[in-house]
């Protein structure tokens, strides 16, 4: 029988290329949960083969509704730019914290949910100067959005534990791809490059981090899905680290754009310098990313170019 799966922030950027990725793949029956947060779009899923339900993780009401006869939750919905959370943390307690404490009472209390795949990031390890971080690191973030992630996966293993709530955390790094909100570096680096805009770049440029193009993610989320124990967490990166700057001068260098767009900014408080990852427990599933960067982005900027109307004019970066 087909099996009931709720994509939690299906319309956002990782959510959407997951829910493509099965609707192309895979014999679900999805459901998409979406509060429609600016980050969102309802265009990045053109398919009419799945049940949207509008609601938000915080309101418990929305909740109970959407997990009737669930039998796979996978949770993106989240506030996730850390410049926002540095400005305003409120949303991002309500959705990354209660969110989840919302989901995991309803598991509580309900044990038709098979599965749940809560999805996390590295940045819950913080900075990672001499050292690749693991399953096992301690928790030290160092912004507002990743102490909200990190609290959340604290809370889960807690229920884990407690109540033996059936239950994986996935923590990828930096991903990049379609459908990304322009507020994020790769897609506003192509963005302002296709404007001739000059590109803003925290600091010296010099911050490293892991890239991962999405659909790797997403193969590893599912990975997780159909492989993972319950209790535990998976790693997901690429192994490829680049300075940001180093990034943005490929982007530049691919469209044939001069880096003198480059315009250095003051730093943003708390970023960290590195963020590194070993994914080890997670390829000894069998999982190994397949698309190395140059690749990457060359079909990211060919998305960005092909899909002017998806970002042209749009507010809110
Ligand atoms: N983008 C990355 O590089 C990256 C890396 C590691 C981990 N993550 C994690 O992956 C997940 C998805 O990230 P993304 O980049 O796709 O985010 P995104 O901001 O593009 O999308 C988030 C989606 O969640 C929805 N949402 C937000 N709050 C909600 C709420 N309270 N109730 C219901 N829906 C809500 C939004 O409307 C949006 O559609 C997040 O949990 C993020 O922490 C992202």
């Amino acid at each position: 029988m087909q099996k009931n799966i709720l994509v939690t922030g299906g319309y956002g950027f990782i959510g959407s290329n997951f829910v493509n990725y099965l609707l192309k793949n895979y014999d679900y029956n999805i459901k998409v949960f979406d509060k429609l947060t600016y980050a969102s779009n309802l265009n990045n899923i053109k398919n009419d083969n799945i049940e949207f339900i509008k609601g938000d993780l915080f309101n418990k009401i929305d909740i109970e509704k959407a997990l009737k006869d669930v039998d796979i939750i996978v949770n993106f919905a989240a506030e996730s730019h850390v410049d926002r959370s540095i400005v305003d943390a409120h949303d991002f307690l309500n959705s990354n914290i209660y969110g989840v404490y919302n989901i995991l009472d309803y598991m509580k209390e309900n044990r038709n949910i098979e599965k749940f795949i809560h999805i996390s990031t590295d940045e819950v390890y913080g900075n990672a100067l001499n050292k690749k971080f693991d399953e096992n690191s301690c928790l030290n973030p160092n912004n507002p959005y990743s102490a909200t992630k990190a609290s959340a996966d604290l809370l889960i293993l807690a229920y884990f534990k407690t109540y033996g709530i059936p239950v994986s955390i996935t923590r990828s790094s930096n991903n990049y791809g379609p459908y990304q909100h322009p507020e994020k570096l790769i897609p506003k680096t192509i963005i302002y490059a296709l404007l001739d805009k000059k590109i803003p770049i925290y600091g010296n440029g010099k911050n490293r981090r892991d890239w991962l193009y999405v659909d790797d993610n997403v193969k590893g989320i599912i990975k997780v899905m159909a492989r993972g124990k319950n209790g535990e967490i998976y790693n997901i990166g690429s192994e490829i680290e680049l300075e940001n700057i180093e990034i943005v001068k490929k982007i530049l260098h691919i469209m044939n754009k001069p880096e003198s767009l480059i315009k250095c900014v003051n730093d943003r408080p708390g970023n960290d310098l590195r963020y590194s990852l070993d994914s080890s427990k997670l390829n000894a599933l069998g999982f190994k990313p397949e698309v190395d960067i140059n690749e990457g982005l060359n079909k990211t900027i060919d998305w960005y170019k092909n899909n002017k109307s998806w970002w042209y004019g749009k507010k809110n970066w």
